[in-house]
This record gives structure tokens, C-alpha cells and sequence, in this order.
């Protein structure tokens, strides 16, 4: 009994430093949805990949506290070169990321001259500043449309290039990379989860395989997920994505039941950061993610040509 009444209260405490630090810091929280739940409810701000982006271009705060992964923090120094940008777990990485580096993707701009590259956000600055568009997993078939030209190299993610390659006359050159977390979700999973639930409709997110994305009800970034859940008449869901994302949908739709298409889907280099860890970043303002100006100038364009569409 007492032990739980003290972790409580280590806890609170902790909270109550980091919302004092950031006051002092003139500090902003932002954290993706598959952050842990504590990380989450400290957050100023919790979203997908593109909103954070957003809110990462359109700040009036002097630092920046990434609750995320490395490619995130990166993407929002290059959008606030002049602000501190902090990853509080700096080995917080995205193996996907680093399925392409700069180098492969100039000799496949080499291969294919005539095509436009596009790149999800999920790359390194230097794989950025090689394209010539960013995408998100809710922006992706919009940013491809809106290019003029016939053929895109899309970089690295397989599943959500042939996601993108349905919707689209354009051929889709997809590169070899994938989620691990996504890419291990299988149509039994859904078969599974679907006779568990019947009545539940089945969101996917597009990084998953295209067999499972041929199975689901619907496709979602992961806000996509939530802003579905919250409208939607149905009741029930599975959700075909990290399992952090629940306790957004508990908090903002309380009313409607949803249950992990996979109990394994867990990205634990998401899981990295934590209180502790956000009170030491603010404390001591490090690990600091900077990008080299050169890299950060070409990828600034990729991101911005995104933001404005
Ligand atoms: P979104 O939140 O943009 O859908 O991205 C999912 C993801 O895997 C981020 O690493
Ligand atoms: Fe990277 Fe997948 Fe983890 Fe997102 S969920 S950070 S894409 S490994």
C-alpha cells in the first residue's frame, strides 16, 4: 500500500517539475500518438506526424521538447533552426529511417531521372534534402498528386508506396523499406480480431501490408484513427496500429470501445521516453538535435513544398 501511494506521488512530483521547468524554459511539449500514456498527458500538444510538423513550424516557444523519434526532432529543427530542440531519449531512433540512406537514393535518382522523389518524414535530414517532397502517412496520395511528373520514386516505406499506388495513374517506385511494427501485422491477426468483434469496424494504418490493408474497413494516419473513432456511429473498433494510440481514443472518445488489432504491435523505440527523462532534458537542455545548415536548407524545402499543399 505504501509503495503505491509513494510511486503516485513520485510521479506527481515529477509532473510538477516539468510543467515548472517549462514555464521557466518558455518550453513546448509535443509528443506523438504512440508515446507513453504519462508522456502523453504532459504533452502540450499530441498528434500524428504531419500536426506535429505544423506545430513545430508555428512556435513561439524558445525549446522544443520531442517526445518522439529522432527523425521528428530533426524535422522540426530544420522548420525552427533558430529554437532549442530537445530529444529527450536520444536513442529514441526509427529503424525504418534508416532503410535508405542519401547515397542510395542518389543512384536511384540516377536509374530514373525523369522521377520525382518523394520521401516520407520517416527519413533522415539527409535522405530529405535528396527529395524533392516530403509526405506523411495522411498527406501521402494528396503530395503525389500534386506533382507533374509521371513517375515517383517513393522512399522507404514499400507498404505505405503501394498503398499510395492504388489511389494514383502515376507509377509508384517503391523502395524496399518497411515498419517493423506495421509490417508484422498478418490478415490472421485481423481474422482473429474480427471474430473476437464482430460489430467492430477495422481501421488500418498504411504502413501495414497490403493484404491487411486490403482486409480493413478503413485507412488512417494515426489521428485519421482518432478523428474517425470520435465521429463515427459505430461503437466498436480495432485498431490496426501502435497500441499507444489507445489511450488517446480512452481519452478523447470515451464512449466507444477499442481494441488493438495486435496486442505485439509496439514500437519500443517510441517507448524510450519518459518522465524522467523529459525532466533531465528540460533540466539540463540536452541531447540537442541540430542539423547541419547545408542538409537542413535543401530538407527545409522538401518539408516546406508539403506543408503548402
Ligand atoms: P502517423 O502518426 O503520421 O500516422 O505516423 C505513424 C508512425 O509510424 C510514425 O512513426
Ligand atoms: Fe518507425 Fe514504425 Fe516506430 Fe513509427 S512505429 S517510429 S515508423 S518503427
Amino acid at each position: 500500500m505504501t509503495y503505491i501511494e509513494r510511486t503516485t506521488l513520485d510521479t506527481e512530483s515529477l509532473k510538477e517539475k516539468i510543467l515548472q521547468l517549462k514555464k521557466e524554459r518558455n518550453a513546448v511539449i509535443l509528443a506523438h500518438n504512440y508515446q507513453i500514456e504519462e508522456v502523453q498527458d504532459i504533452a502540450d500538444f499530441t498528434g500524428d506526424s504531419l500536426e506535429l510538423a505544423r506545430k513545430a513550424a508555428n512556435q513561439s516557444a524558445d525549446v522544443i521538447v520531442f517526445c518522439g523519434v529522432d527523425f521528428m526532432a530533426e524535422t522540426a529543427a530544420i522548420l525552427s533552426p533558430e529554437k532549442t530542440v530537445l530529444l529527450p531519449a536520444p536513442d529514441a531512433n526509427c529503424p525504418m529511417a534508416e532503410m535508405i540512406t542519401a547515397g542510395e537514393l542518389r543512384v536511384l535518382k540516377e536509374r530514373f531521372p525523369d522521377a520525382a522523389v518523394v520521401c516520407y518524414v520517416n527519413t533522415t535530414a539527409e535522405v530529405k534534402a535528396e527529395s524533392d517532397i516530403c509526405c506523411t502517412s495522411s498527406n501521402a496520395v494528396k503530395v503525389v498528386e500534386s506533382l507533374d511528373a509521371d513517375q515517383i520514386i517513393f522512399v522507404p516505406d514499400k507498404n505505405l508506396g503501394s498503398y499510395v499506388a492504388r489511389f494514383t495513374d502515376k507509377k509508384v517506385l517503391p523502395w524496399e523499406g518497411f515498419c517493423f511494427v506495421h509490417d508484422r501485422i498478418t490478415p490472421e491477426d485481423v481474422n482473429t480480431a474480427r471474430q473476437l468483434h464482430p460489430d467492430a469496424q477495422v481501421l488500418v494504418h498504411p504502413e501495414c501490408r497490403a493484404e491487411v490493408v486490403d482486409m480493413a474497413d478503413h485507412v488512417f494516419s494515426t489521428s485519421g484513427m482518432i478523428e474517425h473513432v470520435c465521429k463515427s456511429s459505430n461503437k466498436e473498433f480495432i485498431i490496426g496500429t501502435e497500441v499507444g494510440i489507445l489511450h488517446r481514443m480512452k481519452k478523447d472518445c470515451p464512449d466507444k470501445l477499442c481494441y488493438p488489432l495486435s496486442s505485439q504491435a509496439i514500437c519500443t523505440n517510441m517507448k524510450r521516453t519518459d518522465l524522467q527523462k523529459v525532466y533531465n532534458s528540460l533540466k539540463s537542455l540536452t541531447p540537442r538535435v541540430t542539423v547541419p545548415e547545408d542538409v537542413a536548407d535543401r530538407a527545409r524545402l522538401a518539408i516546406q513544398r508539403m506543408l503548402d499543399i
